[in-house]
């Protein structure tokens, strides 16, 4: 009895605190980012394969052209290998590598903004970026402003170059920055990838009231089965753990969808739809959007399957299994706001 008690006063302090920070990303974000698949590229021979302005803006025109906007994939999420090697000598501000982002990113935001789409952008809170760019570390105030300036809607803050003491320090100080920005972005922290323990040992409360929305909490997907399957056994192992935490305002990150990536079967792209569907995961596609096939675009735009992820309960899915057939075969399932429940059979 006194248990059940202590979970609801958690649950309820959770609820408070959630409230209390924002009302950004009240289900899971949904769209597209880039680093699957262009990973660090600035090659730019072929204009439309680097991280350039050029290849955001194509992937922008065929979320907005080809249905996916519609289905609910609304971010443009550009990660590490935008900015210059440097700062501004007279502003000391981050700016983007002039060459591949001629027109600057204020007015790639205004392009995004003008199809209806989101702005996503990436920083670190290290001196740098894990591709070795500027990071935000000691700036995060001044690279808020920038930010909310370009019209940044997501950022996603990654945790390369620092160390476990400035993180806590500087994810706080980077939720704060963005409180007083004066916009509304979504944040997206890295943390806890980053902390060496298991996920029963993480302060998830406290990365709510830093005011992150979603956290990435393990490696980085890769685009092929053994990665995919190996990202299900450890959700699937902390669900229980991890559930509480998860809810509006606040999302356990699996890392993206690669389906559409051509490295998987479609029956393991539907695998993964389901599952990052139950888990209440962010669905941000990591694929080349001009090149997905007609069969994954059918899972990637599945109408259940983003209903389930978009819930209003926003309750994560937990996994119910029987050990002894070494999870080769898992039931998940996850209650709906209208007194549903979703179930999902691996
Ligand atoms: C880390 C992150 C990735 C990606 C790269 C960029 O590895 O986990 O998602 O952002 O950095 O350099």
């Amino acid at each position: 009895m006194i248990g059940f008690f202590f979970v609801v006063i958690i649950i309820a302090f959770l609820n408070s605190l959630s409230n209390a920070r924002n009302t950004i990303a009240q289900t899971p974000p949904m769209g597209w980012m880039s680093w699957e698949l262009f990973r660090c590229n600035i090659d730019c021979s072929d204009k439309t394969k680097c991280i350039s302005e050029w290849m955001y803006k194509d992937q922008a025109d065929v979320l907005h052209a080809e249905g996916y906007k519609e289905a609910g994939y609304l971010g443009v999420h550009m990660d590490d290998c935008w900015e210059a090697n440097t700062r501004d000598p007279n502003t000391n501000e981050l700016y983007a590598n002039t060459t591949r982002f001629p027109s600057g990113l204020a007015e790639l935001g205004k392009y995004i903004h003008n199809k209806g789409l989101k702005f996503g952008l990436y920083t670190d809170e290290g001196a740098y970026t894990c591709g070795g760019y500027q990071g935000s570390q000691h700036n995060e105030e001044l690279d808020a402003q920038t930010f909310a300036k370009w019209g940044v809607d997501y950022i996603k803050v990654d945790g390369c170059t620092s160390n476990l003491t400035y993180l806590k320090e500087g994810y706080k100080k980077m939720g704060q920055a963005l409180e007083l920005s004066g916009r509304d972005i979504e944040y997206s922290c890295s943390y806890p990838a980053y902390m060496t323990t298991t996920e029963d040992k993480k302060p998830f409360y406290e990365f709510i009231m830093d005011g992150c929305n979603e956290w990435r909490n393990w490696w980085d997907i890769e685009c092929k089965w053994d990665s995919l399957s190996s990202i299900i056994d450890y959700f699937g192992n902390a669900s229980h753990i991890l559930a509480p935490f998860a809810g509006p305002g606040h999302w356990h990150d699996p890392d993206m969808l690669i389906i559409g990536g051509n490295c998987i079967t479609n029956i393991e792209e539907e695998t993964q739809m389901a599952i990052w569907s139950i888990m209440a995961a962010p669905l941000i596609m990591g694929n080349d959007l001009r090149k997905v096939t007609t069969d994954s675009k059918e899972i990637l735009l599945n109408k259940a399957a983003i209903a389930v992820n978009q819930d209003p309960l926003g309750q994560m899915g937990v996994r119910i299994v029987n050990k002894d057939n070494n999870y080769d075969t898992q039931i998940w399932y996850r209650n709906l706001f209208n007194g549903d429940i979703a179930v999902a059979f691996y």
